[in-house]
């Protein structure tokens, strides 16, 4: 099955995650294109953890230092994957909240630690919205998931700019609902130059 024919939530996850190689980005944002509002996200939406955990399982992620501290206690690091975290604060790396992360003082660094681990032909960037913003040009593909909700925040997806095409998107028109009743639409993007 290809990601440009399928309809299926489930089906495309499992599909990103055995296809997908390289770099790649993943977020969640809303129509507006808020990820994050005071260190969290504002919405509750299961079925997207679900697909999250699906496609980077298994794989190193890299984020930056303040989405790996908007992570509760207990999910730190997230389990099954290298978690990688970038600081430019020297000494960060031995502070108690960094235990469990592998911490880097650099992106490219955090690249290079990448090809070193399990799972390291593909490699998830995870935010926050500083990070994704010097990614946009390093990563191949973008999967995105759009919640149909009205938030304010105070950090925003990149920008990904002429160079990216939305490849498929499920469901190809309108919205999958949740569980809960949160309406919302999985993309994948493609980075086709640059
Ligand atoms: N919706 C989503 O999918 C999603 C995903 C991720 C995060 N979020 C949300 O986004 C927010 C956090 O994002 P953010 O933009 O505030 O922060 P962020 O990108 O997670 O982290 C920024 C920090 O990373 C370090 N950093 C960034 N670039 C670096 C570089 N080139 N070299 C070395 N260190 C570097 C710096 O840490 P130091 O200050 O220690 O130097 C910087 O302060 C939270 O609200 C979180 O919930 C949402």
């Amino acid at each position: 099955m290809s990601t440009e024919n399928t309809a299926d939530p489930q089906a495309f996850s499992e599909e990103l995650a055995g296809s997908v190689t390289g770099v790649g980005l993943v977020w969640a944002q809303t129509s507006g294109g808020v990820i994050g509002k005071d260190g969290d996200m504002p919405w509750h939406l299961p079925e997207d953890l679900k697909h999250f955990n699906r496609l980077t399982m298994g794989h190193p992620v890299i984020m930056g230092r303040k989405t790996w501290l908007s992570f509760p206690d207990k999910y730190r690091p997230l389990p099954g994957r290298t978690n990688i975290v970038i600081t430019r604060q020297k000494g960060w790396g031995e502070s108690p909240e960094a235990k469990g992360a592998v911490v880097v003082p650099s992106l490219d660094d955090a690249l290079l630690e990448s090809q070193f681990v399990d799972g390291g032909e593909t490699v998830w960037i995870l935010g926050g919205g500083e990070v994704f913003r010097q990614s946009t040009d390093l990563a191949n593909v973008a999967v995105v998931t759009t919640i149909d909700v009205e938030a304010d925040g105070d950090t925003f997806a990149p920008e990904l700019g002429e160079t990216w095409e939305a490849a498929a998107s499920v469901p190809p028109d309108g919205w999958l609902t949740a569980a809960n009743g949160t309406q919302y639409r999985f993309t994948k993007w493609v980075r086709t130059q640059g």
